[in-house]
C-alpha cells in the first residue's frame, strides 16, 4: 500500500470512495469539491492510499479559523475521511491520519480539529475541544465528538475561541 498526495487523476475514484464510504450518499464528495475549490485548501494535505494501483482511501485536511474577539488564528480541520468499504479495519485509515498528522506538523501548524467519532480518533491523540475551552457554534454536536489534537506543545493553553470552517463546508455559503 502507497500513502501519497492526490492528483487530478485521483478525483473520481475519490468522488467515488467517499460516495461509498458513507453509505451511497454524495456530500462528502461535494465537500471534497468545494475545499478543493477554496482559499483554505492545501494540495499536500489531501492524501490518498492507493493500493495495486487503485485509489482505496482519502483524507482531507484544510485550513479554518479560531476567532477570539477580532483575532484569528488559522489551523487545520480533518474533514472527510474514507476508505473503501471492502478495505477498511486494515489500518488505512490509521495510516493516512498518521500521515495527515505528520504533513500538517511538518506544515507549522499546531493544532488539527475536527467532528467525528469519538471512539475513533482518541487514539490518534484528538481529545474533546470544549474541555479545552474551544467552541463551536455552527454545528450542533455533542461536546464528545468536537475534538482537537495539540501538534506542538503549549498550543492548547495557548489557543481559545470559536473554531469556525470556512464557506466551503455549508452548500450554500454562510
Ligand atoms: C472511519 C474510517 C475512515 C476508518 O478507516 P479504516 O481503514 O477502517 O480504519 P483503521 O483500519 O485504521 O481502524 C479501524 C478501527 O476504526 C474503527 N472504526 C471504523 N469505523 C468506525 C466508526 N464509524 N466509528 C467508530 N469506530 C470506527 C474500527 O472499529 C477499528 O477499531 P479497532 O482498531 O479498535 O478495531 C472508515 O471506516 C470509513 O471510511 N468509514 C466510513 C466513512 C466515515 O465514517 N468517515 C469518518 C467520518 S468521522
Amino acid at each position: 500500500m502507497k500513502i501519497r498526495t492526490e492528483t487530478y487523476e485521483d478525483y473520481k475514484a475519490v468522488y467515488d470512495i467517499n460516495v461509498e464510504a458513507f453509505g451511497n450518499r454524495e456530500d462528502e464528495s461535494n465537500l471534497v469539491e468545494r475545499i478543493r475549490e477554496s482559499d483554505g485548501f492545501i494540495p499536500e494535505l489531501s492524501i490518498v492510499a492507493e493500493k495495486d494501483g487503485k485509489v482505496i482511501g482519502h483524507i482531507l485536511l484544510s485550513k479554518a479559523n479560531i476567532w477570539k474577539s477580532d483575532k484569528t488564528t488559522e489551523v487545520i480541520v480533518l474533514a472527510p475521511i474514507a476508505v473503501k468499504p471492502e478495505y477498511q479495519k486494515k489500518g488505512i485509515g490509521s495510516s493516512l491520519i498518521h500521515e495527515g498528522l505528520e504533513r500538517v506538523t511538518e506544515l507549522g501548524y499546531g493544532l488539527v480539529l475536527l467532528i467525528g467519532h469519538p471512539s475513533y480518533y482518541p487514539r490518534f491523540g484528538f481529545k474533546p475541544a470544549r474541555s479545552f475551552g474551544l467552541e463551536l457554534r455552527q454545528f450542533d454536536v455533542p461536546d464528545d465528538v468536537f475534538m482537537i489534537c495539540e501538534l506542538r506543545t503549549g498550543e492548547l493553553e495557548r489557543i481559545q475561541g470559536e473554531l469556525r470552517y470556512p464557506t466551503a463546508f455549508f452548500e450554500e455559503g454562510m
